[in-house]
């Protein structure tokens, strides 16, 4: 595309939180698709080593860490001098997105961010049990801020690629499986709509299943993290327990497994962490591998949101979803060693860069299973070679998440009034509108696999024959 469409114009000061690799990835989408004034354009983070692309733009930068102390202080003025509605674009780690949210709106601000992350401490407390180290905590704070304050300025909660996009591609994965099947079905309206659909397509559950396969051009050095993202965000939620959306068709339960008493009740946690928990799965590119079931947002609210209760208030129809997630080969490497050594974290970091890439693609989509045509992948398989020609500063994973970042900004300056938000509450065709353009071919595929395909093998397992979608097979054990 050589004629990127502006989406509108930001009349206050943008405020950008955390200049890391999404940070980066999103500012030349924001220059390319927004008008707004440069000279209220402002970057806040603490490491200043990638300033020079703010300098070269005459951007302003300010190295500093936010903190519970001083965020309302540093904030206050940068989101509101000079008039106009201004958006806050949280993109950092370790600072509260409750409280960033929660500001913006008092300001009358616009909020966006692409995770539920607290300040530093809760990842990695020990005298904190596993349940409150959840990520349906987490959400369940964003939850309560809603019923507290409803309305008001809108906040876009969890709006990269995963949490965001795929609650997106599962709205148009159950239209195209409508279709496929020939279900009759009104254009869904609201959330019972959806959940309706669902259930009338027999869909018993939802792996986000990603497969990443681009290639460092140099190996894995020993005692190193690699990934395509941030490693310190990886490992905050990879050590976090394994968390699923629980669907209403599981017949058992792991013997770990964790519940909870109060909030939604639409998932379970299991004890033990998301990185070093293993599911099956499927992707079109890797077919039948394992991925990673590291706890994420989208888990809990796509499960919540497909919800169906009945008067007594019990949930009736519910898929179970939870995260499929197999990294780079690098980052599988840098699990296997970092758990080897009983989870003591490598002190070395590094996210791989477009530049140091070879080749290969991030496969991200949802997997749609359990109903008449057994499953249905549907995802972006966008390559790290389309992302240079496309987007500058980014690699594939990096462009799925900032392209997502792009099109909650246009919905939220469409919808500026609607309060706070997750992504599966948003119009899905509209954002996904914005957001094709960037994610490469986005397809359709059906697959026969099933979690007992070639099972068992040599060995006995401890399997259910009558119905190969349940998470006792799909877990590995
Ligand atoms: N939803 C998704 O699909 C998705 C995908 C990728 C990343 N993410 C999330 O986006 C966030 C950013 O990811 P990334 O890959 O850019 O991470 P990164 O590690 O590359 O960058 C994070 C940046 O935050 C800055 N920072 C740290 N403490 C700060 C503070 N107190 N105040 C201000 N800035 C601070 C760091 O210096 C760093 O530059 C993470 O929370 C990550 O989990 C979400």
């Amino acid at each position: 595309m050589t004629q990127w469409p502006l989406h509108g114009r930001i009349d206050g000061p943008i405020v950008m939180i955390g200049f890391g690799s999404i940070g980066r990835g999103t500012l030349p989408l924001i220059e390319r698709h927004f008008d707004f004034d440069r000279s209220r354009f402002v970057v806040i983070d603490p490491d200043d080593s990638q300033r020079a692309l703010l300098d070269e733009r005459g951007l302003r930068f300010e190295k500093v860490a936010l903190t519970r102390e001083n965020y309302r202080e540093i904030l206050t003025p940068l989101l509101t001098q000079g008039g106009g509605q201004g958006f806050c674009a949280n993109l950092s780690v370790d600072t509260s997105s409750l409280d960033i949210m929660e500001l913006s709106r008092e300001l009358g601000t616009l909020y966006i961010d692409t995770v539920v992350e607290p300040w530093p401490g809760f990842y990695f407390d020990k005298s904190m049990g596993a349940g409150a180290r959840t990520n349906y905590a987490l959400r369940e704070t964003i939850l309560e801020a809603r019923r507290r304050k409803p309305g008001g300025s809108t906040a876009v909660s969890c709006c990269g690629a995963n949490p965001g996009m795929v609650s997106w591609f599962v709205k148009q994965a159950l239209m195209n499986l409508a279709q496929d099947l020939g279900l009759q079905h009104q254009d869904p309206q609201t959330r019972t709509d959806w959940a309706q659909l669902a259930q009338r397509l027999g869909v018993k559950g939802i792996h986000i299943a990603e497969r990443d396969t681009q290639r460092a051009r140099h190996p894995k050095p020993q005692n190193v993290f690699v990934n395509t993202w941030s490693v310190e965000g990886f490992l905050s939620e990879g050590m976090q327990p394994a968390e699923l959306g629980w669907g209403t068709h599981e017949k058992w339960q792991p013997a770990n497994v964790g519940l909870h008493d109060k909030g939604c009740g639409a998932a379970i946690y299991i004890n033990q962490p998301g990185a070093n928990t293993r599911v099956r799965s499927w992707t079109p590119t890797a077919q039948a591998q394992f991925g990673f079931l590291v706890t994420h947002n989208e888990a809990i609210s796509i499960s919540d949101y497909l919800t169906l209760r009945n008067d007594k208030n019990e949930a009736i129809y519910r898929p179970t979803c939870h995260y499929a997630y197999h990294p780079c080969n690098d980052a599988v490497l840098s699990l296997h060693e970092m758990f080897g050594r009983a989870g003591q974290m490598q002190e070395e970091h590094h996210i791989l860069s477009e530049t140091e890439i070879v080749d290969g693609i991030d496969e991200l989509g949802v997997l749609l299973f359990g109903h008449e045509k057994n499953a249905y992948w549907y995802g972006s398989q966008l390559s790290v070679e389309e992302t240079r020609r496309i987007a500058p500063y980014q690699n594939a994973t990096g462009l799925q998440v900032t392209s997502a970042v792009l099109a909650g900004m246009v919905w939220a300056l469409e919808n500026p009034q609607v309060g706070i938000v997750e992504a599966d509450e948003m119009d899905f065709r509209r954002c996904l509108e914005v957001q094709l353009p960037y994610l490469g071919p986005v397809i359709g595929a059906y697959t026969d696999w099933t979690p007992l395909t070639d099972r068992p093998g040599f060995f006995p397992e401890d399997i259910d024959a009558t119905d190969p979608w349940q998470f006792r097979n799909i877990l590995v054990r």
